[in-house]
């Protein structure tokens, strides 16, 4: 049994990626906010599921205790979730800056750290879902940035740290998701759908375990190449 863990897995690239794990034969436990939405997800994979707020220790704690608990065992973490600030520098809020350092750049290191233990047993993998932007700076998103580029730099020292545990930054440009409101956009609009991403994320769990892939970024071919 091979065992998948999906933060954010509600909506958007944790759902897509969710359905295509499971279609990969992985067990799944699913975790993020909306409960109702989770459930969905879980009834067409027959996932476990459980409430996750990745910006509070205790709940990710548990959530981690829960899914060792149902499985034994983690091979694969997805840790997903995270969520979008705007605003430049000199206008963006405390309560703003802080909130999106605590999902997506706390919240991806507590979600490792819960589970590192368990993937150090399997050797197993975490594809940490970063940016395009993790090494670009974009005006008017200073907050959303700084957040990725220090989870870039939390993942690259967990992989110094941990040679046994393959750390992939996955690095997607735009994606229609509820990341920028209602998803609807088209592809010819610089957009990629979640079920693309998910198709990246299919083709590296295939990839022999002696092979890690440390990074990989891409982008709709109508979204503009930046650096
Ligand atoms: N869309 C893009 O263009 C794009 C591009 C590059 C990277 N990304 C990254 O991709 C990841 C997924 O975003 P998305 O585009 O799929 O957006 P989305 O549709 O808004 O989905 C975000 C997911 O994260 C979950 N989440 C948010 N806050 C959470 C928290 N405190 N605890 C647990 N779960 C939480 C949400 O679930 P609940 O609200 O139910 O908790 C939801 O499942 C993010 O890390 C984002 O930065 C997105």
């Amino acid at each position: 049994m091979k065992v998948a863990v999906v933060t954010g897995a509600s909506k958007g690239i944790g759902r897509a990626v969710s359905l295509a794990l499971a279609k990969e034969g992985y067990s799944l436990a699913i975790g993020a906010r909306s409960l109702d939405l989770l459930e969905e997800v879980a009834e067409k994979t027959n996932a476990f599921y459980s409430f996750l707020d990745v910006s509070k220790e205790d709940s990710v704690n548990q959530f981690a205790q829960k899914v060792l608990k149902r499985f034994g065992r983690v091979d694969l973490l997805v840790a997903n979730a995270g969520i979008g600030v705007g605003g430049r520098l000199d206008e963006v809020s405390d309560e703003d800056f802080e909130r999106v350092l605590q999902v997506n750049t706390l919240g991806l290191w507590r979600s490792i750290k819960a589970f590192l233990p368990a993937l150090k047993k399997s050797r197993g993998l975490v594809i940490a879902v970063t940016s395009d932007i993790s090494t670009r700076l974009i005006p008017g998103s200073g907050a959303y940035v700084a957040s990725k580029w220090a989870a870039r730099a939390i993942l690259r020292t967990f992989q110094i740290e941990n040679p046994e545990v393959r750390f992939l930054e996955l690095r997607p440009g735009a994606v229609d998701t509820h990341f920028y409101g209602k998803p609807g956009r088209r592809r010819e609009e610089g957009f990629m759908k979640p079920e693309d991403v998910a198709e990246v994320v299919r083709a590296i769990v295939r990839l022999p375990n002696h092979v890690r892939v440390e990074e990989l970024m891409f982008r709709s071919i109508y979204q503009d190449p930046e650096y």
